[in-house]
């Protein structure tokens, strides 16, 4: 199976390489910067294309030719996921290339409302314009948060208290923001094994398109820290914020100040609302489809980081 990585210069799509080769893929990567791949990933793969942007028709169009599947690995960036994998599966659709996974691996929406979580609304309208328009069925995976986004390492997204996350590690002073009593739970994957989890789902020809969803770890803000504690002998602050209210209350105020222009500065707190109430929260999951896909306990994560 030849599979074609959009985006494979970034976190997931470089990560996804290795083990799709070690499950017999063969595996092309499209992207804007060739250098950002270390040598030994780029020799990995059948080839790689060049393109200037997620609008760049011909080079989308001569990286799709002969291709049996194709993992759309774009960054979170609005018009990415909206016009850029409408464009590209119009661009499949072209060339008769039908098994597809958009850029997912997001906390579940599938049960959201529209503006519950205004970056997900795009997810919700782009699922929906290809329900409705396209003969695509594509295979969407939730993972609920990447260890890498929620411990906010540099280059995997900030979630810390500056965009009302919730850990800061602050330079060896740890300390974890939270709204309810923390002990709410949180579902974290590193992006290692959702990478794997990827890569086992659509190299297994067995497998229709439709919704899965794998999980690393399910822990309560106590729970993180205890094992943080334990791990590190470093004590972490925990400061709560208020109620589940009083978060409703903040996030609306912020919202209406801001705009949607500057979304990125206040949708911590809508993740958290729908984290609280459990609407993102995944009950069912398919971590055992794959039995050798190698887990990572959050200690052993933590050792491998210890910039956290
Ligand atoms: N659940 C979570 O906590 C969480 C957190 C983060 C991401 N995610 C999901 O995972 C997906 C992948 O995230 P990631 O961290 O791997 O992304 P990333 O590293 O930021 O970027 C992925 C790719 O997007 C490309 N790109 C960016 N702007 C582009 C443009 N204008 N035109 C064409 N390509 C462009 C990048 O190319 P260059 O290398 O050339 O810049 C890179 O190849 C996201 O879309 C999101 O759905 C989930």
């Amino acid at each position: 199976m030849l599979i074609l990585i959009v985006g494979v210069t970034g976190n997931i799509g470089q990560k996804l390489i290795a083990p799709l080769r070690q499950r017999g893929a063969q595996v092309r990567g499209l992207a804007r910067h060739e250098a950002k791949m270390a040598p030994s990933k780029l020799q990995l793969l059948e080839s790689f294309h060049d393109m200037e942007t997620w609008h760049d028709v011909p080079a989308i169009r001569k990286a799709l030719e002969g291709v049996d599947a194709v993992i759309c690995a774009y960054g979170p960036v609005p018009e990415l996921v909206l016009e850029g994998q409408l464009l590209l599966v119009r661009l499949m659709e072209e060339q008769g290339i039908s098994r597809f996974m958009p850029s997912a691996w997001n906390l579940d929406w599938t049960a959201l409302d529209w503006r519950d979580v205004v970056y997900y609304d795009l997810f919700l309208a782009t699922q929906r314009q290809l329900a409705m328009s396209s003969t695509i069925k594509p295979f969407y995976i939730f993972i609920g948060f990447f260890a890498e986004t929620f411990f906010s390492l540099p280059g995997h997204g900030v979630f810390n208290p500056s965009t009302h996350g919730v850990w800061d590690s602050n330079s060896g002073k740890p300390k974890a923001e939270y709204w309810g009593t923390g002990d709410e739970k949180w579902q974290i994957t590193t992006e290692q094994e959702a990478a794997e989890f990827t890569a086992a789902l659509i190299c297994d020809e067995s497998r229709e398109p439709g919704v899965y969803r794998y999980c690393s770890w399910e822990y309560s803000v106590r729970e993180i820290a205890a094992i943080y504690e334990k791990e590190r002998g470093v004590a972490v602050r925990l400061e709560p914020q208020g109620t589940a209210e009083d978060l409703q209350k903040t996030a609306a105020a912020t919202q209406q100040e801001l705009g949607l222009a500057r979304f990125w500065q206040w949708m911590g707190y809508t993740y958290q609302i729908h984290q609280m109430s459990r609407k993102t929260m995944m009950s069912k999951l398919d971590n055992k489809l794959y039995a050798d896909v190698k887990r990572v306990g959050l200690g052993e994560f933590l050792r491998l980081h210890p910039e956290i």
